[in-house]
């Protein structure tokens, strides 16, 4: 047999999974592990880690009331190990997209044991389903730290093509600004 001198990337089996639309009754949970993710993945995310912590009870059930979230459970154990959410919220930034015509991917995120064995996948393409149901949404959006390219593969493998779009954002892990850029996915 030839010697493989490559580096060897797994790609992990499927995880038997629970992919769960948490309601306004299920705020808590969304608070504990939108809160772990931040934790476990500070650089990601453009989102001021202490001011989430400070939220209280109503602006998460708000959050639930106002958009689409998911956590994926292990069906092993129970344990949640990813998030994703699905908004229409009218940015000052959706440029030359209709709000009625799209709608936003955010805050995804696995737990490191669980990466790469499909889950973002699965919590992406359950979005998506859900955002097919309203025939007015045209295409998927979303925003990505330049620099972030398993995320970029990620999207790339599920249809998500750059747009020519980018904005500098500011990122408060390390209080910089960050180059960030747009995928779009027609539906
Ligand atoms: C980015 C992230 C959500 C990916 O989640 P995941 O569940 O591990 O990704 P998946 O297993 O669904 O991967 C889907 C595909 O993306 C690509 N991919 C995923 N991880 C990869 C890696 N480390 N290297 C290269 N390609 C990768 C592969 O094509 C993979 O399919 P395959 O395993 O069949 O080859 C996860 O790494 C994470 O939470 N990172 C920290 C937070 C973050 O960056 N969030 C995104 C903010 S925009």
């Amino acid at each position: 047999m030839a010697t493989l001198t490559g580096e060897w990337v797994r790609s992990g089996s499927r995880l038997p999974l629970d992919i769960v639309r948490l309601t306004e009754a299920d705020w808590r949970t969304l608070a504990e592990v939108r809160l772990r993710a931040l934790r476990d993945s500070p650089a990601a995310f453009p989102v001021d880690c202490e001011k989430e912590q400070g939220r209280v009870p109503q602006e998460w059930r708000d959050r639930l009331a106002d958009s689409d979230w998911v956590v994926a459970r292990r069906e092993t154990d129970g344990e949640i190990v990813g998030l994703a959410h699905l908004t229409a919220e009218p940015k000052p930034d959706h440029g030359p997209y209709p709000p009625a015509e799209v709608r936003y991917i955010e805050s995804v995120w696995v737990a490191p044991s669980a990466r790469r064995q499909g889950v973002s996948q699965r919590m992406i393409q359950a979005l998506e389903a859900q955002a097919r149901q309203d025939p007015q949404i045209r295409s998927l959006l979303l925003w990505v730290l330049a620099g972030n390219h398993v995320a970029w593969n990620v999207y790339q493998r599920l249809g998500f093509v750059p747009t020519r779009e980018r904005k500098h954002r500011f990122y408060t892990s390390d209080a910089t600004y960050v180059w960030e850029r747009r995928m779009r996915k027609m539906l």
